[in-house]
């Protein structure tokens, strides 16, 4: 696990009246042009508003999407500006300009009026994921001061992340210090007695790691979603038309012979017909039949990963159960979060992140209920489970 060798109050004494560019992770989910969740938004208020009491000038530089290194205005960050604005409280500047051909008294004037300049969708020039040193530079020639205040994006190599600290002074935001603070906690289970993970979601390729990771290091490791069907049918079982991955039924065997203590699977479930035509029925693993397509941890699974979420002192949650998306599939998913909140453990200390958590536990109103919520997608899966990000290492530098 990667520790920050620097605060972010070391970097009060260097911002007073400089200008500072902050690399912020305000890739929203936006749904038909309307921005459907704030979170990443106002979690980067009281870093701004710290920087701002000191007179610095920010420059926040962020992405949205993946726009693969084109100009394409379905990527503009023109939809953020109302919502930083209101959440802030402080006027923005949004310059559109292409940054490679303007000079750094071009975004300095801006500051004359307006509290904070937006650079427009870092991901529009091809230079940033390439981490090209001439790009790097460029930016860098705009600021004073660096501040890494995007964990979200910290597993990425690129210019305006791990590049800029190479010529910058830098130091991590608030957020970011927050984040690692508290996702260190699940380091510190040091028992294999202790601590359950929760997985769900529908690709077992991407997490296969993170459950090895967590069965070596918890107590318990409990798999959901259709990343569970891809384990039920490595184990020989019929999962009907269940969503699964064929490719990764031998990691899956592996995986399930090595941890058969750690490993809980549900032990029924909700199906219906793969065209969703006919009513949720309530079907045991082993009753599951060729036209069933699994779509919820049935009542027994529920009840038996909430009696292992009471029991725990630590807990690591990420991704749905069920198709959480399609009513009332979610169910099984808001049923087991329950027990996060009548956990009454002492020491209870519970972590999520990763995916589409943070809609999850916003849908089901749930998210104050966690110790932490990370606002890691990627970068949460690949910290909790101690890899390098580049973004981090860079800023130790
Ligand atoms: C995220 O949403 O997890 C971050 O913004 C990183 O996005 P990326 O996976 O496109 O790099």
């Amino acid at each position: 696990m990667i520790t920050l060798k620097k605060k972010f109050s070391d970097s009060y004494n260097f911002v007073f009246n400089k200008t500072v560019m902050m690399r912020v992770d305000l890739n929203v989910p936006i749904n038909d042009g309307k921005i459907t969740d704030s979170t990443r938004i106002s979690k980067i208020v009281p870093t701004i508003l710290k920087l701002l009491e000191q007179k610095a000038k920010i420059i926040i530089v962020t992405h949205l999407g993946r726009p693969k290194g084109d100009w394409n205005d379905d990527f503009s960050l023109s939809i953020l500006i109302k919502e930083i604005e209101s959440l802030t409280k402080k006027k923005v500047f949004f310059f559109k300009n292409n940054i490679k051909s303007v000079k750094r008294q071009d975004i300095n004037e801006k500051f004359k009026v307006n509290d904070l300049v937006l650079l427009e969708n870092i991901r529009f020039y091809p230079e940033e994921e390439k981490n090209e040193e001439k790009f790097v530079k460029k930016l860098s020639s705009f600021a004073d001061i660096f501040i890494n205040e995007c964990f979200s994006c910290s597993h990425r190599a690129h210019a305006s992340i791990s590049g800029v600290p190479k010529f910058l002074p830098s130091f991590p935001g608030k957020l970011l210090e927050n984040e690692i603070l508290n996702l260190k906690n699940l380091f510190l289970v040091k028992n294999e007695n202790e601590g359950v993970a929760v997985f769900g979601g529908s690709k077992i390729s991407t997490k296969i790691k993170l459950i090895e990771f967590y069965a070596r290091k918890f107590s318990k490791v409990l798999v959901g979603g259709a990343m569970a069907n891809t384990i039920l049918y490595a184990k020989g079982l019929n999962i009907g038309t269940s969503l699964h991955e064929k490719r990764m039924a031998q990691f899956c065997d592996n995986l399930i012979k090595e941890f058969r203590e750690k490993i809980l699977l549900p032990i029924d479930a909700i199906v219906v017909d793969k065209k969703f035509t006919s009513s949720p029925e309530v079907k045991l693993i082993e009753k599951i039949d060729k036209n069933d397509m699994i779509v919820d941890i049935g009542p027994q699974s529920r009840m038996l990963f909430y009696n292992e979420l009471l029991k725990t002192n630590t807990l690591l949650w990420n991704g749905p159960l069920g198709l959480f998306e399609r009513k009332p599939f979610d169910e099984g998913t808001e049923y087991v979060l329950g027990a996060v909140r009548s956990n009454k453990n002492k020491n209870f200390f519970s972590v999520a992140g990763g995916g589409d958590t943070i809609s999850i536990l916003n849908k089901v109103n749930c998210f104050n209920d966690f110790s932490f919520v990370s606002t890691g997608g990627g970068a949460f899966l690949e910290f909790v489970q101690g890899a390098s990000m580049p973004g981090l290492t860079s800023l130790n530098h």
